[in-house]
């Protein structure tokens, strides 16, 4: 899904760049342009760039066979 449409940035971009190691939405503009045009994309991509790095910071153990 575009997130940013004056820039062309996906949610598949978002999370690409929080694996990238993007911690904050300066970090996503610097590396996508997210967020530096019209700015209405800035409140959808933090959220966004919040949950994949909760993801990449706490993720979920694996579960082992019995
Ligand atoms: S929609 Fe992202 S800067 Fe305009």
């Amino acid at each position: 899904m575009y997130v940013c449409l004056c820039h062309g940035v996906t949610d598949r971009r978002i999370r690409e760049a929080a694996a990238a190691g993007a911690r904050d939405l300066a970090d996503l503009s610097a590396m996508t342009g997210c967020a530096t045009g019209c700015g209405s994309c800035a409140q959808l991509a933090t959220q966004l760039l919040a949950e994949h790095r909760a993801v990449l910071d706490f993720p979920l153990p694996l579960l082992q066979a019995a």
